[in-house]
């Protein structure tokens, strides 16, 4: 294809907007699948993402249109997540554009991730096509969105398409637009190679396979490729379009975007973000690079089997890949053995991480409290930073502990400004700004402290506004804050992996409602289990779990030895899932769902 030819472009828009729905319209028009295989949310591949309705990981395909010119078009599309804890994602989807389409669901109109990545793309110079989606709906307000991408995105609206992704209406109008208005991507097809990696996976046949854009000359079969970061050479085995699956092409170059399979034996020479160019023709300078992330929540795992420390190190070393997001280091703990510290970019990350290491990897894995960093100066005037309760010092050494504080931006209608407020109240929030956007929607801004919106404060928003309410983070710095380490006790012994730093004011309530959690997710055992919440060595809440009166197999009389075996053999196969801690069996999910409670 000539350079002019193409059109690579994003679809971003806030959570739920249509933007897979439109992906789809898009695949199914231009018939790169055949209408017996097509399904819905095509883009999404991963099981989490199709079972939750949510997309986690940018994807990117390549389709061919053919235009009113009559020229036939390649448009590499790269449909993005929505939701606040994978803007990282998008803001490496938007490296490798010229434009993007920003999605906007008539009935909802502007929310906060709809500003949010509308910024991402201006910040790197894309062209932004207005969309409007959704105008089959009876509740759909055209014109008071228009007005809404005036005055609050300030595009101009008469560029706005209206479309409807789920019944196919003015689609074809918008590829034109597409044609028409994101400009070709340019770049010296001579030029000594240069290709962003902006993605990777690994695939167990084929081993490391990388996502890049091509942004100078050309890169091919054959050819010796360069990580510009390490040094680490490989020959090139094969490059290719995207097309749901991997469509080999002779080269790749300046403006495609594509894969490369190097044969790379060495996950760790790999980087998302780094440059990739050819040893006959090596390019000086590599480009730009990503932005680093930087986690804001930190939690350890462990193998609920230890001797799966190892299989999990190396299975964290692939979802890296895949995740560049993710950083993880060693650790260790008394109650759960040798694990690794993570940091993510929020709790859904985080619970994402957990569904691929079971699902991915087959791996049954224990997350400790997620904590977010707080720095200590401790009386001998040294500062420290720490992330986990296990790293908390010696109370009477501490002077001062600050706790990271976000900018969060909340818009709603008006109805639900009361409840929100309470909401912000209950989490420490302090209201720094409120305005109305128009006649129905408010804008609130409230800084608070990052450790409070971690458990609930998603979940409870969009309960309390029924889904209307949308949210987005700024971090602003940290303040000081009154903090106290909560230890679990489970048969009188502290269980490390369950013990959390919190704020003062909020420990016992948090004690007694993991105590709760902790009584019903820990089956009953021969004796008496206490469960224990304390801040030193003073108790603040407690629950008791009774002795099992019976043996469970007592019920099976001594002739029927099949139904014993087998009922032992169910218990075997639910002890996999069970982490011994002591004497007492606890089950994995009890670690999550304890630590979610509050
Ligand atoms: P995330 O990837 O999770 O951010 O969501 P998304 O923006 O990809 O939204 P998705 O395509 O999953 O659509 C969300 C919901 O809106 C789905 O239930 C779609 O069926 C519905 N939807 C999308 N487009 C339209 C449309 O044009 N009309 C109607 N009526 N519903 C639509």
């Amino acid at each position: 294809v000539e350079q002019d030819k193409i059109r690579n472009f994003c679809i971003i828009a806030h959570i739920d907007h249509g933007k897979s729905t439109l992906a789809d319209r898009f695949i199914q028009y231009s018939h790169i699948v055949e209408d017996r295989q097509f399904r819905e949310q095509m883009l999404d591949s991963m099981d989490i993402e199709r079972e939750r309705g949510i997309t986690i990981k940018s994807q990117t395909v390549n389709l061919p249109y053919t235009a009113e010119d009559g020229n036939t078009y390649v448009f590499n599309l790269v449909d993005t997540p929505g939701h606040v804890d994978f803007s990282y994602e998008v803001s490496r989807a938007i490296y490798s554009c010229e434009g993007a389409l920003l999605l906007i669901d008539a009935t909802q109109g502007v929310e906060a991730q709809t500003l949010a990545n509308m910024y991402l793309a201006l910040e790197h110079d894309l062209e932004i096509l207005p969309v409007i989606n959704k105008i089959d709906l009876p509740a759909a307000d055209i014109e008071g969105v228009k007005e809404q991408i005036e005055h609050e995105l300030g595009l101009d609206p008469d560029d706005a398409v209206c479309i409807s992704a789920k019944t196919g209406k003015n689609v074809e109008e918008l590829f034109e637009h597409i044609v028409k208005k994101i400009p070709a991507p340019s770049g010296d097809l001579e030029a000594a190679p240069k290709a962003l990696i902006f993605d990777s996976h690994y695939d167990p046949y084929r081993g490391v396979v990388l996502y890049v854009r091509v942004f100078e000359g050309e890169i091919k079969e054959g050819d010796t490729m360069l990580l510009m970061s390490s040094g680490a050479s490989y020959e090139i085995e094969e490059v290719g379009h995207l097309r749901l699956k991997g469509i080999p092409q002779k080269s790749l170059r300046a403006g495609e975007i594509g894969y490369v399979i190097a044969g790379v034996k060495t996950i760790r020479d790999i980087r998302v973000g780094d440059t990739i160019t050819i040893k006959e023709k090596p390019a000086s300078q590599p480009l730009p690079g990503f932005k680093e992330v930087k986690p804001v929540v930190y939690s350890s795992i462990f193998p609920v089997d230890s001797n799966q420390y190892e299989e999990l190190g190396k299975a964290l070393e692939k979802l890296v890949l895949n995740d560049a997001s993710l950083v993880y280091e060693k650790t260790s703990s008394v109650a759960l053995g040798f694990g690794f510290k993570c940091g993510f970019l929020g709790l859904l990350h985080l619970e994402v991480v957990q569904e691929r290491l079971e699902r991915e990897f087959d791996l049954a894995v224990v997350f400790t409290a997620p904590s977010v960093q707080y720095r200590i100066t401790q009386k001998d005037g040294t500062i420290i930073t720490i992330e986990t309760p296990d790293e908390y010092p010696d109370v009477t050494k501490i002077e001062k502990v600050e706790e990271p504080y976000i900018k969060a931006i909340i818009i709603t209608p008006n109805e639900y400004v009361g409840g929100i407020m309470n909401l912000c109240m209950e989490k420490r929030g302090v209201q720094t700004s409120l305005l109305y956007l128009d006649k129905k929607r408010v804008e609130l801004i409230y800084e608070m402290p990052l450790a409070e919106v971690l458990f609930d404060f998603y979940d409870r928003l969009k309960s309390i506004s029924r889904g209307y309410a949308s949210f987005d983070y700024d971090l602003i710095g940290l303040r000081e804050t009154n903090l106290v380490k909560l230890d679990i006790l489970v048969n009188g012994k502290p269980v490390d992996a369950l013990s959390q730093l919190v704020f003062k004011d909020n420990a016992a309530s948090r004690a007694r409602a993991i105590c709760k959690k902790l009584r019903e997710e820990i089956p009953r055992h021969q004796f008496k289990i206490p469960i224990q919440g304390a801040v030193g060595s003073q108790i603040i809440a407690r629950e008791t779990i009774s002795a099992l009166r019976k043996d469970v197999t007592a019920k099976c009389y001594g002739g029927d030895i099949t139904r014993k075996r087998k009922l032992l053999e169910k218990q075997k196969e639910g002890k996999k899932r069970m982490k011994m801690v002591g004497d007492v069996e606890v089950p994995q999910r009890a670690f999550l769902s304890a630590l979610k409670a509050s």
